[in-house]
C-alpha cells in the first residue's frame, strides 16, 4: 500500500493526506493518555474517599459512660495507678504510679520516645490506659463525661495543631459557647479571646499582624513561626480556665528570646492550677515542685531538681548534657 501513496492513484492517500493523517492521531493521542490519566487519578480519588468514609464511619474508641460523672467543680488531683499503654503490642507506659496534687507542677524529662507524650495523652483520654488507672480527683477518667473532662484537662501538644481561619478563630477553638453559636465575633467571646492571648504573652504579636486577631492563618493565610504558634495554643489552652494543663514544649528550635516569652507564658499557665511541663530543655523545669524522669516508658526518677541533681543519676546526665545549649549559670 505504500506505493499507493507514492503513486497518487485515484482513491488512494496523498503524501499530504498522510502527514494530515498522523498530525490528527497526534492530536488525538494526548487527548487519549489525558482521559487515561484522568482515570487514573479518579481511582486515587475513590480509594482516598473510601479511606476518608471509612474513618468517618469507625466507631471512637473513647466515649462517654452511659452514666457520665459531669462535677460541678475539679479540684485538680492527678493520679497514675500502674499504668500501661501500647499503641500495637509493644508497651510505650509500663506500669506508672504517680500522685500529684492538686496545684503541683510536675515536670517531666527523659529521651526521646520515653512515652512522655503519650503519658500525659491519658489524662483528657486521648488514648485509654491498657491496665492501671488515670483518675482526676480521685475519680477514673473513664467515668467522666468527655466533654468536660476535657473543659477541665487542657493540653497544649508538641507540634499544635492550629486550622485554616483567624487567630481569633484558632484561639477560640473548642469553646463551648463559641461552639453554641456565639460568634467570635461576639464582643464577650472577643474580650475573653484577647485576656487569653495576653496571659499566653501572644497578645503583643497578634496586634502586630496585618489584621489583628482577624488575621487569616493557615493554608491561605500567613505562616506563623514555630514560637507564635505554640502561644497561640497555650491562649487557647489557657481559654476554659482549666484545672489541669498538660504543656508538651515543642522540640523544634526556637530562638533565645521566643524561649524567653514562651517561659513567660509558661509561668502563668502553671500558675493556680495542676500543671504537668514536658521539657526538653531541662531549664524549663528546674523550678517546678517535682520532676519525674521517664526511660523507655518508666518512671526511673523523681525529685526536685536539686535533689537529682546530687542523686547524679539519668536525670543529672541529661542536665550535664545539656550544659552548652545554657546560659552559664551559677549552679553548673
Ligand atoms: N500515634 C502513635 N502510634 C504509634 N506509636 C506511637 C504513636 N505516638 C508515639 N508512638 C511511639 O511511642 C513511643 C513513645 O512516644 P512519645 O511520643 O510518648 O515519646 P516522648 O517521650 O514524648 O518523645 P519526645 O521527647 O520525642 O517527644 C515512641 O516509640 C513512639 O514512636
Ligand atoms: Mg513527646
Amino acid at each position: 500500500a505504500g506505493r499507493d501513496v507514492i503513486a497518487g492513484r485515484p482513491g488512494a492517500l496523498s503524501a499530504g493526506a498522510v502527514a494530515v493523517f498522523f498530525l490528527y492521531l497526534r492530536r488525538l493521542y494526548s487527548p487519549m493518555r489525558r482521559v487515561g490519566k484522568s482515570a487514573n487519578r479518579y481511582q486515587l480519588a475513590k480509594s482516598s474517599a473510601e479511606r476518608v468514609f471509612g474513618l468517618l464511619a469507625q466507631e471512637p474508641s473513647v466515649t462517654s459512660p452511659a452514666d457520665p460523672y459531669t462535677p460541678e467543680t475539679v479540684e485538680g488531683a492527678v493520679t497514675f495507678d500502674s499504668v500501661t499503654f501500647a499503641y500495637d503490642e509493644r508497651p510505650v507506659v509500663r506500669d506508672v504510679s504517680l500522685d500529684v496534687p492538686a496545684g503541683a507542677t510536675v515536670g517531666l524529662a527523659g529521651a526521646t520516645g520515653a512515652g512522655k507524650s503519650t503519658l500525659l495523652k491519658l489524662v483528657p483520654r486521648f488514648h485509654d490506659a491498657d491496665e492501671g488507672t488515670v483518675s482526676v480527683d480521685g475519680v477514673d477518667v473513664r467515668a467522666y463525661d468527655l466533654q468536660s473532662l476535657r473543659e477541665h484537662v487542657a493540653v497544649v501538644e508538641q507540634q499544635p495543631y492550629l486550622f485554616s481561619g483567624t487567630v481569633a478563630e484558632n484561639v477560640a477553638y473548642g469553646d463551648r459557647e463559641v461552639l453554641d453559636g456565639e460568634s467570635a465575633d461576639d464582643p464577650a467571646a472577643r474580650e475573653r479571646v484577647r485576656a487569653a492571648a495576653e496571659a499566653a504573652e501572644a497578645d503583643g504579636f497578634i496586634r502586630d499582624l496585618p489584621e489583628g486577631y482577624d488575621t487569616q492563618i493557615g493554608e491561605r493565610g500567613i505562616k506563623l513561626s514555630g514560637g507564635q504558634r505554640q502561644r497561640v495554643a497555650i491562649a487557647r489552652a489557657l481559654l476554659n480556665d482549666p484545672e489541669i494543663i498538660v504543656f508538651d514544649e515543642a522540640t523544634s528550635d526556637v530562638d533565645t528570646e521566643t524561649e524567653e516569652r514562651i517561659q513567660e507564658s509558661l509561668d502563668r499557665l502553671v500558675e493556680d492550677r495542676t500543671a504537668f511541663v514536658i521539657a526538653h530543655r531541662l531549664s524549663t523545669i528546674r523550678d517546678a515542685d517535682r520532676i519525674v524522669v521517664m526511660d523507655e516508658g518508666e518512671v526511673v526518677e523523681r525529685g526536685t531538681h536539686a535533689e537529682l541533681l546530687s542523686a547524679d543519676g539519668h536525670y543529672a546526665d541529661l542536665w550535664a548534657a545539656q550544659a552548652d545549649e545554657r546560659p552559664v549559670s551559677a549552679d553548673d
